[in-house]
């Protein structure tokens, strides 16, 4: 099918694209770009007064297939990216089996082929099982299709197994993903360590777990020279390392979450399990100290870290319950409260959400370049909606955001050729 997308403002940070024009789409591939007579056989959109953007990539995604289909499915889960905006996802490898063999990264690419509403690049673990003991095939993983390697849902606390781990993925130019929190600090802790946690009776994680950790991951990557990047960064203290590694030339990436700079520690007031997340929701000077590092370029990628789980799972108690938030479905729109802030411009934003995981993970993604085939979203910058998790097409409705009214809606998602309306 050929689709002409007509005068939408169209922002594309991979051409320094921003202003007024036309997109054509054919069969899932950008044919052109720029001021386009229509031709017959079309499917016109008129985007007046809408914005069109390259596809966003998220590249942190618990897809939860194979093994906990009950939370969410491969089909599932990326039709909950394509309503959320993103028409790539990177799916992290805490499933069961762990994806730390060919054959289980076999199988995530081929269910995506067959059910995927996106493309979905697997990403391998590091240490077989996740178990932070041995180190996973990454070599065979690679071939397959992985895009990066990480233990995400635990750290690897053996600092030589992270040694090697880095040493090795050189060899594939691939990044690590790390998981930064140190176990013996953080322990049974199930929030933010402070004043709150002592309140509320609840173990707390003092944010010293994650920056030991990032501290001692960055000494790894100027030791090995490979290349890191930090997942889900939650404090002050994390940005001002990662500051100060990249101000040293330390091949170090970073990517930040939308719950971390959009609520605090006291979402969790009430033993609100939607709220529990690892690492922990933090304190407003870790909220300022992330948009003064996504504006200063310091945290270069916004990823969601899409965590589903089950509603029962959720309704246990506080410290029983699993942590994470189902996050593809707001993470836009949350996002673009960081516009309105004058935190980052349009263009930075979609910028951390296409351009930059594709450059990290070395994809042909997140772009409206001629010939590319990463899907296309058009978005109403003014349409203001209540979130209702209910109504979450993902499995998982384990959200803090629920009832919160919310500005910037996708109208459309163009993902592997197919156009979804809303
Ligand atoms: O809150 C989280 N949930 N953090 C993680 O690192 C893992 C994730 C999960 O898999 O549920």
């Amino acid at each position: 099918m050929k689709i002409l997308i007509k005068n939408g403002h169209i922002v594309d940070p991979s051409q320094n694209i921003d202003g007024i024009g036309d997109v054509l789409s054919e069969e899932g591939r950008i044919k052109g770009i720029g001021d386009l007579p229509p031709t017959p056989n079309l499917r016109i959109i008129d985007a007046t007064g809408l914005y069109v953007f390259p596809g966003l990539i998220d590249m942190h995604t618990h897809l939860r297939e194979p093994g906990f289909e009950y939370k969410e499915t491969i089909k599932t889960g990326t039709m909950a990216a394509v309503r959320g905006g993103f028409t790539t996802v990177c799916a992290m490898p805490n499933t069961s089996p762990v994806n730390d063999n060919s054959s289980v990264t076999d199988l995530i690419i081929t269910k995506a082929i067959q059910e995927g509403a996106c493309a979905v690049f697997p990403i391998g673990a590091i240490t077989k099982g996740q178990d932070g003991e041995e180190l996973a095939e990454m070599g065979i993983m690679h071939a397959e299709g992985c895009v990066a390697f990480s233990d995400d849902g635990r750290p690897v606390m053996n600092s030589l197994i992270m040694r090697r781990a880095l040493e090795y993925s050189k060899t594939f130019d691939v990044p690590i993903i790390a998981h930064c929190e140190d176990l013996s600090l953080s322990e049974d802790g199930v929030m933010n360590e402070g004043l709150l946690s002592l309140t509320l009776g609840l173990k707390g994680t003092p944010a010293e777990a994650e920056e030991v950790m990032i501290a001692r991951d960055i000494a790894l990557a100027g030791l090995t020279r490979g290349r890191l990047h930090i997942a889900h960064v939650s404090t002050e203290g994390s940005v001002r390392l990662v500051r100060q590694a990249k101000g040293r030339g330390i091949n170090v990436t970073a990517e930040t979450c939308p719950h971390y700079f959009s609520i605090m520690e006291d979402a969790v007031k009430g033993y609100n399990t939607n709220a529990k997340v690892n690492p922990p929701l933090r304190t407003k000077k870790d909220i300022e100290a992330i948009k003064q590092g996504l504006k200063d370029g310091i945290i270069d990628v916004i990823a969601t870290d899409h965590a589903p789980h089950h509603r029962d799972e959720k309704l246990r108690e506080f410290d029983q319950s699993p942590s994470g938030i189902s996050g593809l479905e707001t993470a836009l729109s949350l996002s673009l409260r960081l516009v309105e802030e004058g935190v980052l411009t349009l263009n930075q934003l979609i910028g951390k959400m296409t351009v930059s995981p594709a450059k990290i993970l070395k994809i042909n993604k997140g772009t409206l370049k001629v010939g590319s085939d990463a899907g296309v979203v058009i978005l109403d910058l003014n349409k203001e909606y209540k979130v209702e998790a209910e109504k979450f097409v993902s499995k998982g409705k384990n959200t803090p955001f629920d009832g919160w009214v919310l500005k910037g809606m996708p109208v459309i998602t163009i993902s592997k050729g197919k156009v979804y309306e809303w």
